[in-house]
């Protein structure tokens, strides 16, 4: 998939709108994981050594629409200056003729960063309007924000009618190695899918069942397939909105490997009173809350063997320490596998980085849903718009 590429554009003395994705978890007014700030900084490197004048817009949680103080990108800016140890402006709004005032009196070299995309309501609705305000800031339109890409916003979307628009450093990468998970995987391939959103995972399911050798599968989307087969999951809940993605899924197929024990309790607020069960032998009253250690070791065993293995999703209920066993012992085995990793989601890589071993992991998509959405072969507005 060939996308036009930051290089491709001179942005010598232009006013460039870099469109980033900041959007980490805050607590208590600190930003807890700068993962995807750092990943985007390649491109604000490269823009500002090409002096640009460059203005940085995003979006953190979901405002609705509304101003929300509690979300303001400052905090944003603030650390992106102490990553790239110069100044980094910043304007509490995004659109406006104050925005553009701001905007006109930048000089090549310095960086303007923008309020929440998102206390607009014209984000999310794709509105002309507001697309259009946000590209008279600039000459030049880059998307660098690869995992909100799967969202039809007009920062991501509609912005690029109006403006010459490239993909970033990270966009390019992101897209140049999912791309390459199905149309030129190393074999065996391996997927591993867990955690909720079981209709898009399940879609990738399909998907990939004539490309990869084998599909592990935990957390909620497995409870959705065994329910689909009939096995009991007990108490646990599959709405009947959510069953009917599995219409068309060969059950059957022996790419599948599901759980063959787990962690069940019935009631997930008395931890302590879990215990492990054969899959099968779930009844009425248990909660399925975790993969047992059966399943962890015929798992490991699979990506022992694997030449690429692609993961996104929590085997078990990850919120829970009592419950975030299965994942991490898998995460500590998927470490030692020599085969191509790619990981991607919060609690997949949260796991990793609590046995500290992310940097084993060749690939960490900054994307969780736009991961999936992206290999599940589901069209991505915002990576349409950059197609060459
Ligand atoms: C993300 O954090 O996955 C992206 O920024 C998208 O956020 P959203 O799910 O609120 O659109």
């Amino acid at each position: 998939m060939k996308l036009k590429e930051v290089k491709d554009v001179d942005v010598n003395n232009k006013r460039v709108f870099l469109r980033v994705d900041f959007n980490v978890s805050v607590k208590d007014g600190k930003i807890e994981d700068g993962f995807r700030i750092e990943k985007t900084l390649p491109t604000i490197n490269y823009l500002l050594d090409n002096n640009a004048k460059l203005i940085i817009a995003g979006h953190l949680g979901r405002p609705k629409g509304k101003k929300d103080k509690s979300l303001s990108m400052k905090i944003l800016a603030d650390k992106l200056k102490e990553y790239l140890k110069k100044d980094v402006k910043f304007f509490p709004d995004c659109i406006g003729e104050l925005v553009k005032k701001e905007v006109s009196s930048l000089s090549p070299g310095e960086v303007l960063m923008l309020e929440n995309l998102r206390f607009y309501p014209g984000e999310e609705e794709d509105d002309d309007d507001f697309a259009k305000e946000l590209a008279s800031l600039a000459e030049v339109y880059i998307n660098d924000a690869f995992s909100v890409s799967h969202r039809k916003h007009a920062s991501v979307h509609k912005i690029a009618k109006y403006l010459p628009s490239y993909a970033g450093f990270l966009m390019q990468k992101e897209v140049e190695t999912l791309h390459k998970v199905y149309f030129d995987p190393k074999k065996p391939l391996v997927l591993v899918m867990g955690g909720a959103k079981a209709p898009t995972k399940v879609k990738l399911v399909k998907r990939f069942l004539s490309i990869a050798d084998h599909i592990l599968l935990g957390g909620i989307v497995s409870n959705v397939i065994l329910d689909a087969k009939g096995i009991s999951i007990g108490k646990s809940k599959v709405s009947e909105e959510i069953k009917k993605c599995t219409n068309g899924l060969d059950l059957t197929s022996p790419k599948l490997h599901l759980p063959i024990d787990v962690v069940v309790a019935n009631d997930i607020d008395n931890p302590k009173k879990a215990d492990v069960v054969a899959v099968g032998s779930v009844d009425d009253n248990h909660i399925i809350l975790d993969v047992g250690p059966e399943t962890v070791k015929l798992f490991s065993d699979i990506v022992k063997n694997a030449k690429m293995v692609v993961w996104n999703g929590p085997l078990g209920y990850y919120e829970y320490e009592e419950f975030a066993k299965g994942t991490d012992d898998f995460a500590e085995a998927l470490c030692k596998s020599k085969a191509y990793k790619i990981v991607g989601g919060g609690e997949s890589i949260a796991a990793l980085d609590k046995i500290g071993d992310l940097d084993k992991i060749d690939f960490v998509s900054t994307g969780g849903g736009a991961m999936l959405e992206f290999l599940a072969g589901e069209e991505m507005p915002g990576v349409e718009i950059l197609k060459a």
